[in-house]
């Protein structure tokens, strides 16, 4: 039996526009995480994948190609060339679906790392990355790239779409609290949408891109540095940013806002948006107290994170 857990992830500024090109930061949450178990089969019984938070039992030989837990086997048997295995694949995960924290990213990259592990491989990486993103792009269709990257590396990144991996050491403790507004908010929808508002209006949104990816760069620079209520402020930005792109909600808003009242640094949703979560910045001092007001607000589920 082999087993092996990836991480989810939240990214701090820079969604959407790094689909564009422009950098985004992400980091990996490992309070939340998705684990696959290998466990060899009978002889014959082929390969199934039972995947018990989404209620499905998968037999991999009669899957559609694009049902993205058995395309995520294959693939990893066709990079190992290994012929279809007898074996059962276990999935679990904590990391909440449709919210913005990479669970589709995480179930493949735990999915390849056990059966790497069952089939008696390693595997770097890099070529663990890239694996997750062909199937990615059937979850989300024009994936940037940034969540199987996170997850896979598990440390914060800098992270610009068709470049090389960069991580970066965070000066002093950053305090986040991710705060579920309890909308499911499929990515590939918003990302969609997002495309299409900007085939109509390129100007305007390319404005927007340019200005997320300088919010990025400043903020690589502010948590370099420990600067957190320049990081604060910079969120806030991009979250303002974000709702001129018409990919916020009134519950995203008012999370954000009860969060900003609270004496949160910075709010901002987190993901795709339209729902999922929204992240906030605080003093070690004060999580506490605005986890509360987050939930008195109607957040759904608070997750406290300590990036150090
Ligand atoms: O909603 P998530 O966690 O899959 O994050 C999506 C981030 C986007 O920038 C909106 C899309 C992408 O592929 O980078």
């Amino acid at each position: 039996m082999t087993t092996a857990s990836a991480p989810g992830k939240i990214i701090l500024v820079g969604e959407h526009a790094v689909v564009y090109g422009r950098p985004a930061i992400a980091v990996p949450i490992s309070k939340v995480k998705a684990t696959a178990t290998v466990e060899e089969a009978a002889r014959g019984t082929g390969c199934v994948i039972i995947a018990k938070d989404l209620n499905r039992t998968i037999r991999v030989s009669e899957a559609e190609p694009d049902d993205p837990l058995a395309a995520i086997v294959r693939s990893t048997l066709t990079h190992f060339h290994a012929q279809e295995l007898d074996a059962t694949i276990t999935v679990i995960s904590t990391i909440p679906i449709a919210s913005g924290m990479g669970s589709g990213a995480a179930v493949s990259t735990a999915i390849v790392r056990a059966l790497a592990g069952h089939l008696g491989h390693t595997l770097n990486n890099d070529i663990l990355s890239a694996l997750v993103f062909e199937v990615e792009k059937l979850y989300h269709g024009t994936p940037s790239g940034v969540d199987n990257t996170v997850i896979a590396h598990a440390r914060p990144m800098f992270f610009v779409k068709n470049r090389l991996v960069e991580t970066f050491t965070v000066k002093s403790p950053l305090y986040i609290l991710i705060a579920d507004t309890g909308v499911l908010s499929p990515t590939k929808t918003t990302v969609g949408d997002v495309r299409q508002a900007w085939e109509t209006n390129q100007e305007k949104y390319d404005t927007w891109f340019r200005q997320i990816g300088q919010i990025a760069l400043m903020a690589r620079a502010a948590i370099i540095g420990g600067e957190h209520f320049a990081l604060g402020a910079l969120m806030d930005g991009n979250q303002w940013l974000l709702e001129q792109m018409g990919v916020s909600s009134p519950e995203i808003d008012r999370l954000v806002q009860a969060a900003r009242q609270a004496g949160a640094l910075g709010a901002k949703l987190s993901g795709a948006g339209r729902g999922g979560n929204v992240i906030a910045l605080t003093a070690d001092q004060t999580r506490g107290a605005i986890a509360n007001t987050l939930r008195e607000a109607g957040a759904r589920n608070v997750i406290a994170a300590t990036i150090a």
